[in-house]
């Protein structure tokens, strides 16, 4: 499906500001003509704009999976001058701050984790000094696995531009809006929303509220993509149509910039002379785009039971094995709870997949207490979890006869293939909840055997 070419400042009421459409091929132009007809690299583009090729995936991707953009452009991204270590900000309570290698962490406890959510700083700290790294799997530089993070920032980031060579940024806002401008257009996210950047994307990041906290699935491997739907049909869960990616707007800025990125793991800056952000118009399906979780169409048992969580899913990273992802990432929205003669809340279970969790807003329904918005858990591959001793009481004895709504909340999980590692810093942070085992251990014994 393609977007009519329109000049950026004549779509916004008609769209809001963005096209829709998961992963479609777009083109948008700030300037008429802007966009060479026919052809991606003219003899000489319009209003001496240069070409250039952004590539997501390898050149020779299947059709459907190929994403590339051409950018049309005041001057080329390589334009700069050349990258030396950017030491600021490198360690956090004498841990390193971002971790891009999970084969070099400390071992990895069985045990179920817990965090309190990350204290906003009190210095003055930006989106790109305000990550910690928490956990994670795989390397950046082997092109597989995922890092988590989070982020809490207190000023927008100033004559500063960031692009990620280590992967594509899933953005998980708990608190704060974020203004985030790209090369592609300017995305407003609000918690409840998410944003993906892909890797390699240059942008910058604004706090319209002064502060901002979240957290961010740093996509090693395959680009996230819409999950089949199987015997769901054609429509439901996150359809493609609620996502949107910004039309083409660009700023023609001469001055004193930095520009950063992180590769390995490592933070670079350079000097450079304009503002990144000079794309006049562009063509493509390699491009930012925003989605709102509260457009997710939930689906659940209307009879006993429910589904495994991988219901729930909104964006998967697959791997080179059917059926076997490297990211899922999950959510669990509001919802009705409708199964009869079934125990509601999360079943007890021990899975082969790692799960990192987080809460957005309200309460999760398995844990009546001590995970709270902006606050983590991990639990590991065989960690047995599941709800708490007041939570297991109160859904065994709760009437399943009628429906109840789970209405104030939002929680999400990334869920990986392979063992979450958690940094240093999150196994000796001071949010780290030592007691969060107790939680289960006022579950106690109903057996019976002379009674059914
Ligand atoms: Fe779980």
């Amino acid at each position: 499906m393609n977007a009519p070419l329109r000049h950026a400042a004549a779509n916004r009421a008609a769209t809001d500001g963005y096209m829709s459409g998961f992963a479609n091929e777009f083109a948008t132009e700030a300037l008429p003509g802007a966009l060479p007809a026919a052809q991606n690299s003219p003899q000489r583009c319009a209003y001496g704009l240069y070409a250039e090729q952004l590539s997501g995936t390898a050149f020779t991707a299947p059709r459907s999976h190929n994403r590339r953009t051409w950018f049309y452009r005041i001057r080329p991204g390589a334009v700069h001058q050349p990258f030396t270590p950017l030491v600021a900000h490198a360690q956090i309570g004498g841990a390193t701050r971002l971790v891009a290698d999970f084969n070099d962490v400390p071992p990895t406890p069985p045990n179920q984790l817990r965090w309190d959510p990350l204290p906003m700083p009190t210095a003055p700290t930006d989106f790109i000094d305000g990550w910690v790294t928490m956990a994670g799997n795989g390397s950046a530089a082997s092109m597989s696995g995922c890092a988590i993070h989070l982020y809490a920032a207190n000023r927008a980031m100033t004559d500063r531009f960031f692009f990620n060579t280590d992967g594509e940024l899933l953005i998980v806002p708990q608190e704060g809006r974020l203004s985030i401008r790209t090369e592609m257009g300017k995305l407003d996210v609000e918690p409840f929303e998410i944003a993906v950047i892909p890797r390699g994307v240059r942008f910058t990041v604004d706090l319209p509220d002064g502060t901002a906290r979240g957290y961010l699935c740093e996509n090693f491997g395959a680009l996230l993509r819409l999950p089949d739907l199987g015997v769901i049909g054609s429509n439901g869960l996150a359809n493609p149509r609620d996502f949107l990616t910004p039309y083409a707007a660009y700023e023609d800025l001469e001055g004193q910039f930095e520009l950063v990125t992180k590769l390995n793991g490592q933070l670079w800056r350079a000097d450079i002379g304009h503002s990144p952000l000079d794309v006049v118009a562009w063509h493509g399906n390699y491009a930012p785009y925003k989605y709102d979780l509260r457009h997710f169409n939930t689906i659940g048992s209307i009879s006993f039971d429910h589904p495994d969580p991988s219901i729930f899913l909104v964006l998967h990273a697959p791997t080179d094995t059917p059926g076997v992802d490297s990211i899922d990432f999950v959510i669990f929205p509001p919802r009705w709870l409708a199964a009869e003669n079934t125990f509601r809340p999360p079943w007890y279970h021990r899975n082969v997949a790692s799960e990192f969790m987080g809460l957005v807003h309200g309460a999760y329904d398995a844990k009546a207490e001590g995970f709270v918005p902006g606050g983590s858990s991990l639990h590991n591959c065989m960690s047995g979890h599941g709800p708490d001793a007041e939570t297991f009481e109160k859904a065994s004895n709760a009437d399943t006869t009628k429906p109840h709504k789970v209405g104030d909340t939002m929680a999400f999980m990334f869920e990986t293939r392979t063992l979450i590692r958690p940094t240093r810093f999150a196994l000796e942070t001071a949010q780290l909840q030592a007691h969060y085992y107790e939680c289960w251990q006022g579950l106690e014994k109903h057996f019976t055997p002379e009674q059914q």
